[in-house]
């Protein structure tokens, strides 16, 4: 922490006035990792710098349905329209997503409209959501995968969930027997990213029934809800139909919530715009008075903020998504989907074939088939899992993606490779032991050829 505060120019003694929690999120934050002064660095220098830190698509020139750009366009310029709205929501836009997923095509089941509450991306859904159901005082837990997009471990650490971890199986996909193990008394919440960040690993249907059975069968031992919440943010890059966790929620059998989150920061190509939900769903008889209570609580805590999302951004959405019923519309849509999801393979696996032949790489378990190939289907998202052999290079004060970062600007190579150092995706205590890491957002294209060069260069160094 003292190392924060100096970089950040905080006396310590004015720290301790604030809540401590929030400066242990700068654990859990891609925007503050070591790598980022090389960034900083390069660019000063002028240097060709491979931006490979946050996934966004904007930056690597992935750009969003032109009709919900014009929508936007008429929105934020008409003055009618920059008034308050309900706080959990424009109501058109709820009633539209309460029908489905519109990005996937309807579903064939509507929830009714107070169980979808629209939010400052998936982000802010989940701090709302950890600040409704954590008591600490309880000492109250939520169950998250191991490798995890950070967002799930700083919110916990913010709202004093104690965070129980779970173990992946030799595939990356969460270990059935160890998720039983690790729902206790106290688990308030089981969150799945289903496909993920940042190992790109898709969940089936069938293990997301076994997760359902799991949670159901704890559900009915503890009797008390336990919120199943599915990220599903990735979904419409999977090759297959997306998975759905509500539709599975109902063919299951699930007895507490489920909860589903989306946004248009990925799919969209729309991060900056800062709109996701929480679609929540309750078929089961028990538990209904904690659902509804979960509900009007989650209501009530938006109210005076005045709402999270901004009214323009959200009626231009309802609009694009309200056309999509048509179906002249809805071909326009799946076209662009079709070419976005073709086109993020395509960089993806042309990263993940340059990368394959830097003699000294190595990627994680998962990413191999039973056959000790490496195995394309384990990249279903834009990024990429990869380290250095840990016979070239030890673990030391920097990490290696910043290690990296600086033999590119001293040594004159193609580009600079600014990635995030792996072991962020991970809580405290995984962190610092076995092979080191770092994640790309493989979505780099022309700059590809000096991106993999660099990181060649990298690679050769240390066998010299
Ligand atoms: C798994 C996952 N969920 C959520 C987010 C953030 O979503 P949003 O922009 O909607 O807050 C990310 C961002 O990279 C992510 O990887």
């Amino acid at each position: 922490m003292e190392k924060l505060f100096q970089k950040k120019g905080i006396s310590s003694d004015a720290a301790k006035h604030l809540n401590p929690n929030v400066f242990k999120l700068a654990h859990h934050t891609l925007r503050e990792t070591d790598v980022l002064p090389a960034q900083a660095r390069a660019d000063a220098a002028g240097r060709l710098v491979i931006p490979s830190q946050l996934g966004d698509p904007v930056v690597h020139g992935l750009y969003a349905f032109d009709p919900f750009m014009r929508y936007l366009a008429e929105e934020f310029c008409n003055p009618k329209k920059l008034k308050y709205n309900d706080s959990c929501g424009y109501p058109e836009l709820r009633n539209v997503l309460a029908d489905g997923n519109m990005e996937f095509g309807t579903t064939g089941y509507r929830l009714p409209r107070e169980r979808v509450i629209v939010e400052a991306g998936i982000s802010g859904a989940v701090r709302s959501m950890m600040a409704v159901l954590i008591n600490k005082g309880n000492g109250d837990e939520v169950v998250i995968p191991k490798w995890s997009y950070t967002l799930y471990l700083a919110e916990a650490e913010l709202a004093e969930a104690k965070v129980r971890n779970v173990e992946l199986n030799s595939r990356g996909v969460v270990d059935l027997g160890h998720l039983r193990d690790s729902i206790t008394e106290k688990t308030k919440a089981v969150f799945i990213t289903t496909m993920g960040n940042p190992l790109g690993v898709a969940i089936s249907n069938e293990t997301f029934r076994d997760i359902i059975g799991i949670v159901n069968a704890k559900e009915k031992e503890f009797n008390h809800p336990i919120y199943l919440v599915a990220d599903i943010i990735y979904e419409g890059f999977r090759e297959a139909k997306p998975l759905d966790p509500i539709l599975l929620s109902m063919e299951a059998g699930r007895i507490g919530p489920t909860i589903e989150l989306y946004s248009i920061s990925k799919l969209m190509a729309s991060p900056g715009i800062r709109l996701g939900w929480m679609r929540i769903y309750h078929g089961g008889e028990s538990f209904t008075e904690e659902v509804h209570a979960f509900t009007q609580a989650c209501s009530i805590l938006l109210q005076p903020g005045l709402g999270a999302a901004s009214t323009p951004a959200q009626i231009a959405l309802f609009r694009t998504y309200d056309e999509l019923a048509n179906s002249a519309k809805r071909e326009l849509f799946d076209t662009y989907i079709n070419e976005r999801r073709a086109e993020v393979r395509r960089r993806v696996h042309s990263i993940y074939d340059g990368l394959q032949k830097i003699d000294g790489l190595v990627f994680p378990e998962f990413y191999y088939d039973g056959s000790h190939k490496l195995d394309y289907a384990a990249l279903n998202t834009f990024y990429i899992l990869v380290g250095i052999s840990d016979s070239l290079i030890k673990r030391g004060e920097l990490s290696h993606a910043r290690q990296m970062a600086d033999f590119q600007l001293d040594n004159g190579t193609p580009a600079v490779v600014i990635a995030v150092p792996g072991d962020h995706f991970l809580a405290d205590e995984y962190r610092n032991q076995g092979q080191e890491y770092f994640r790309l957002v493989a979505l780099f294209d022309e700059t590809r050829d000096p991106a993999i060069e660099s990181i060649r260069r990298f690679v050769q160094s240390l066998k010299s």
